[in-house]
């Protein structure tokens, strides 16, 4: 299948549940978009105020060499740019059993830490107790793209709970999904 935007020309698609637009229209991309499968992180930092976060599923790791991980934050985000200020944040890989966590930090204008435990990292920014894993990290770079941006971290510090069998909390075409769901009964 092949999609082209900008150019239909040179478009090769045929047959059913193929799309090809100069201007793709806005459900079918996210739709389309949510057929890649992810977990669910939370970005978190600390500002005056106190600890902030969001919910992010738009993290993955880049480099080894040097090490960093990059996520993608909406323009629109009130948090993002208080992290911004600090140049570091922490991402916090949820477990399974965390799909509230994920709601409650996907809410604006509600006290996101409201019964949350959580210890800081060497730089101050919170791990939320639970969590799969963690990547402590710095500012690397931040890139404009579109209604988001990217930004790009470099890892200084990084954790894993001692779960030796974790159950990574899942997100596949719009709905939370669990590992164990694949398995045969
Ligand atoms: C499952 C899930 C995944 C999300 N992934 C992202 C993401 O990758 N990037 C983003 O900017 N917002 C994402 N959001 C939305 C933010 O969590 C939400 O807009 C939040 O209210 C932003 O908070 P803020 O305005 O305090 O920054 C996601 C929400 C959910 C429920």
């Amino acid at each position: 299948m092949t999609t082209t935007i900008g150019n239909p020309s040179q478009s090769h698609s045929q047959g059913q549940g193929h799309s090809q637009s100069s201007s793709i229209d806005h459900d079918l991309f996210r739709s389309t978009a949510g057929r890649y499968a992810s977990g669910i992180t939370i970005i978190t930092g600390h500002h005056d105020q106190g600890p902030i976060g969001f919910t992010c599923q738009s993290f993955y790791s880049v480099s080894v060499n040097p090490p960093l991980v990059s996520f993608s934050v909406m323009k629109t985000s009130i948090t993002y740019p208080r992290i911004r200020d600090t140049g570091s944040f922490t991402v916090n890989v949820l477990a399974r059993n965390q799909e509230a966590l994920s709601n409650q930090f996907a809410r604006r204008g509600t006290d996101k830490w409201a019964g949350i435990p959580w210890s800081p990292t060497t730089q101050g920014n919170p791990i939320v107790e639970g969590s799969l894993a963690w990547f402590d990290c710095t500012i690397w770079a931040e890139h404009d793209a579109g209604d988001h941006l990217i930004v790009l971290g470099r890892v200084i510090e990084l954790g894993t709970s001692p779960d030796r069998d974790p159950d990574p909390l899942l997100y596949f075409q719009g709905q939370y999904r669990a590992l164990h769901e694949l398995d045969p009964a």
